[in-house]
């Protein structure tokens, strides 16, 4: 048996004036697209904006269903439209931002484990890391340089 340590890196900024300017209004259109969100059961909205190397911003939020399982993550709503709209686009930076309709988020949402797997595959695809920056409502926003740093063993095409 040998035990293997992995170590992931974040850095964590007070508040996002912090942030470059590009990067804040990146989170602004992650603001605007969270509070378009279609969340009437959760009462929970997420909103994701995708910079992409050709200028372009693609955003995205939840979009829930009655039938749970149907609804998508915002994250997942945003990857896809990119991918879909912009197939040979980079990602470069992603911020994402949630709402809870019933108590204040102060403390940085990271993507579900569903939303790392979709995000990970473009950043395999296009071979460059994809930062994430990612935030409650307000207060302190967590920037990771990679979606390996949220999701250390990744599963991908080299293993199929
Ligand atoms: N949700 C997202 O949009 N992104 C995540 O990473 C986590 C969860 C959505 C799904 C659902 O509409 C609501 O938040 C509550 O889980």
């Amino acid at each position: 048996m040998k035990p293997v340590k992995i170590t992931s890196n974040f850095e964590v900024f007070d508040s996002l004036e912090e942030l470059p300017e590009a990067i804040q209004a990146l989170m602004e259109k992650a603001f605007e697209a969270r509070d378009k969100a279609y969340a009437p059961y959760s009462q929970f909205k997420v909103g994701a904006a995708i910079a992409l190397d050709n200028n372009e911003t693609i955003t995205g939020s939840n979009q829930e269903n009655a039938s749970y399982p149907s609804g998508l993550c915002a994250e997942r709503t945003a990857i896809y439209y990119a991918g879909a709209k912009y197939p040979e686009a980079k990602v470069q930076n992603i911020a994402i931002s949630v709402r809870s309709m019933k108590h204040k988020v102060e403390t940085p949402v990271p993507p579900c484990g569903a939303c790392r797997q979709a995000l990970v595959e473009y950043e395999v695809k296009q071979e460059s890391e994809i930062i994430v920056y990612f935030m409650g409502e307000s207060g302190q926003v967590m920037k990771a340089n990679s979606i390996k740093d949220l999701l250390p063993l990744i599963f991908d095409k080299s293993t199929l």
